[in-house]
């Protein structure tokens, strides 16, 4: 068993993965759990337009840059992202095919949101922004993989897949960013104002998401489902808050956050040639590695 990777950045391979999402998907994809099943398909919906724009930032910043480590660091997680929204974009469709007319309209709203950064806004915005938005999704990460055993294991185990995979990507390019805003700009006030806005960013597009796809299943008026809800982002934000407040820290490092044990197994599982890691047995989350569905 691997043990849990202590101040390092670990080394990212860009994999190739298959989610089989089931013919009858559904948007409610963890019938427990319908409030996180679309706080999830909302936040799917922005990755085919968050992921590019990354991606043409850290090209922007590759020209700044002479380093052969950090280009090579930055090529991985171009590779990385890559692999991710293009995912999300089947996911997606599939969430249209099912008729949720909140899925064009989302995706209309947050392709307009980073053709606009990426039009209007400076370098260093984009650049503080792409380095917030990591360190958010490190602590997301965190928080999924830690609560897992509850918000998966009743869900579609295709869909669990996708994001248990994503975000044990996420930590592994963890310092990625981080390592190209320290080299290029590296303010602490910059840093900060990324992390927030893109915080206050995604969640806000997140939040109109989610309201709007419970509103078209009939449940953003049951108070069943406000109180689910309610009790889910109190669940989350305990969980959360501890992770994003070490990120403002002067001295914060990504490498200095301890990877999840989970996380760790899966990417030596992996390694190992375990080709079914796309199609994970959610109920055999609480174990201390992934566990496929065909094992
Ligand atoms: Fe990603
Ligand atoms: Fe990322």
């Amino acid at each position: 068993m691997p043990t849990p990777t202590a101040a390092t950045a670990p080394q990212m391979i860009v994999r190739r993965m298959a989610f089989p999402h089931p013919v009858a998907l559904k948007g409610q994809w963890n019938p427990a759990r319908p409030e996180f099943s679309h706080m999830v398909n909302a936040g799917s919906l922005g990755m085919p337009f968050l992921e590019p724009w990354l991606i043409a930032t850290m090209r922007q910043a590759k020209a700044q840059i002479s380093d052969p480590r950090l280009l090579a660091e930055i090529d991985l997680y171009i590779g990385q992202e890559s692999t991710h929204f293009r995912q999300h974009q089947q996911f997606n469709r599939r969430l249209a095919d099912i008729g949720y007319r909140s899925v064009p309209e989302m995706e209309a709203v947050l392709k307009a949101d980073y053709a606009g950064f990426a039009a209007d806004r400076s370098f260093a915005f984009n650049l503080a922004y792409a380095e917030g938005f990591e360190a958010m999704a490190l602590t997301i990460g965190h928080m999924l993989i830690a609560d897992r055993e509850y918000l998966f294991a009743d869900g579609e185990a295709s869909v669990g897949s996708l994001v248990l995979w994503h975000f044990v990507e996420e930590i592994e390019h963890k310092c990625a960013t981080y390592d190209v805003f320290k080299a290029l700009d590296g303010r602490y006030a910059w840093r900060i104002y990324g992390l927030l806005f893109a915080m206050v960013h995604i969640m806000g597009r997140t939040c109109q998401g989610y309201r709007a796809m419970l509103m078209e299943d009939g449940l953003w008026t049951s108070w069943r489902s406000r109180w689910a809800l309610w009790r889910l982002l109190g669940r989350i934000f305990v969980r959360l808050t501890p992770r994003l407040l070490r990120i403002l820290k002067p001295s914060y490092d990504p490498r200095e956050v301890v990877d999840p044990a989970w996380a760790d197994a899966w990417r030596h599982q992996h390694a190992a040639g375990d080709a079914q890691l796309g199609d994970l047995d959610m109920s055999r989350l609480a174990e201390a590695g992934p566990v496929a569905r065909a094992a």
